[in-house]
């Protein structure tokens, strides 16, 4: 049987808690305030073997060598404060996991530090909620091989299924790849609940679509193959709640400035200190920012004047092409930059692994994640089937409903993000010629030739 210490008993360290007990660990349970230990020995005490712990000495005492233990505090200094009040305890071969949503960077150098003692320490990404974290998220160590190995036989039992007989963890890389993997996740999840706000919008404010018609909608794309997955799942569900107290629909009664955590900001930097674009999942970012800035828009916004072109209803099946093809580009741009840091790291990251393990317990987890696990693992029938998507009607239908959210001034940052994304790569060239020449018309900054290789400069003002 395996031992696990769990320190942190907020919902999520609860959860994963009672995961591991259910499958097999004996877990060990320690919480800053006695209270919350107390709390869960009585809501959850019998459902499996705990052991509860008031001190951190009389935890750490509690587990046996090497100690696996599994952190689940709030990202940031309180890691550090756990980290340094338990390490002078810690033994060499002691694995202590850090299951929250911390930065990659913050991983490394604790990585580091803590291998000074000998004892291993995982960024582990977890994905799926608190309901996930209960019934099985999916799971993205990093970090030390063996010492990841050793946690395998408990974390494959604590996982989603991936649906193909799998489980949903693997070992993903070293140092901080675990972290890096699930803040690209998180990205990704930023940029399609933006799509599918933006799509919301659209059916709502151009398609008059009815909260009841829009839980149709959402539930009959959630059944679908190229549209099916948690988070249009979740939207069609949100879209028939009633507020208790009104008996209003609730979504027309939550303000509109939405919060975030980090994660999403943190992808975009990544991606910008590697000089990468990723249109959708900025513009994501970007789209929660403004919408914080709640006081300046309503502000601002009063006097401005608003001049639109007519346009009659637009039919629900065009935002369904939109919304499923900006998806693929902003799974794209994920991948393209997990594959661009692994180069640059050297990770070796097994991308396609990385899909198959989103393909049950996360948040994103998505129908069309079977299709580019296998188009990752190169199969050119996985490829083709996603390029057959991007044409034709829905490629169309694409530009329709963005053309249709210009005309009628229903901002759509994500969706045109996605499809600018798409165009940009579609055209073999772009006019940044012209951004070349003026930076060597005005800073000799030279440029080089199609025809010709070099550095060029040219005096143009003569
Ligand atoms: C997940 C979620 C989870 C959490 C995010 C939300 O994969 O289970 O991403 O990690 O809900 O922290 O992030 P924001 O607060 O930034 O929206």
């Amino acid at each position: 049987m395996m031992q696990l210490g769990v320190i942190g008993l907020g919902t999520m360290g609860a959860n994963l808690a009672r995961n591991a007990a259910r499958n097999g660990a004996q877990v060990v349970l320690f919480n800053r305030t006695k209270d919350k230990t107390r709390a869960f020995m009585k809501q959850f005490g019998t459902e499996g073997d705990f052991v509860p712990a008031e001190t951190l000495r009389q935890f750490l005492s509690a587990l046996g060598a090497p100690r696996v233990i599994l952190l689940m505090v709030k990202a940031g200094e309180a890691v550090d404060a756990v980290i340094e009040e338990s390490l002078p305890s810690l033994r060499k071969g002691d694995i202590l996991i850090d299951a929250g949503n911390s930065h990659y960077r913050d991983t490394e150098r604790r990585e580091a530090h803590l291998l000074r003692q000998g004892v291993h320490f995982i960024g582990m990404g977890v994905s799926g909620g608190e309901e996930g974290a209960l019934r099985g998220p999916s799971m993205m160590p990093g970090g030390d091989p063996a010492a990841v190995k050793k946690l395998l036989p408990l974390l494959r039992k604590m996982s989603a299924a991936d649906g193909a007989g799998g489980a949903c963890v693997t070992h993903v890389g070293p140092g901080g790849a675990g972290h890096f993997v699930k803040m690209i996740h998180n990205g990704i999840e930023y940029a399609v609940m933006q799509l599918i706000a933006e799509s919301y919008d659209l059916l709502k404010s151009l398609g008059g679509l009815t909260n009841k018609d829009l839980a149709k909608t959402f539930a009959a794309w959630s059944r679908s193959d190229d549209l099916g997955s948690y988070l249009t799942e979740i939207t069609a569900r949100i879209f028939t709640v009633k507020d208790p107290g009104t008996r209003k629909d609730l979504i027309d009664l939550i303000d509109d400035a939405a919060g975030q955590k980090g994660t999403g900001r943190w992808t975009t930097e990544a991606a910008m200190e590697l000089g990468m674009a990723i249109p959708s999942i900025n513009a994501a970012v970007d789209a929660r920012l403004f919408s914080g800035e709640k006081e300046y828009r309503t502000k601002a916004g009063k006097n401005m004047p608003t001049s639109l072109l007519p346009l009659r209803r637009i039919a629900p099946g065009i935002v369904r092409s939109a919304l499923e093809l900006s998806v693929i580009c902003a799974y794209a741009e994920g991948f393209e930059l997990m594959a661009k840091m692994a180069a640059k790291k050297q990770w070796n990251l097994d991308l396609a692994e990385i899909a198959r393990i989103w393909r049950g317990g996360c948040i994103i987890r998505s129908r069309f994640l079977v299709t580019l696990q296998k188009a990752l693992t190169g199969s050119s029938a996985a490829k083709k089937a996603i390029l057959m998507r991007l044409s034709g009607v829905r490629q169309r239908q694409w530009r329709q409903a963005i053309a249709a959210g210009i005309a009628r001034g229903v901002p759509m940052p994500a969706l045109s993000a996605s499809l600018w994304f798409y165009d940009s790569l579609r055209r073999d060239r772009l006019p940044q010629n012209l951004i070349q020449a003026q930076r060597d018309f005005f800073g000799a900054h030279t440029y080089r030739r199609t025809d010709r290789a070099g550095d060029f400069h040219t005096v143009w003002n003569r």
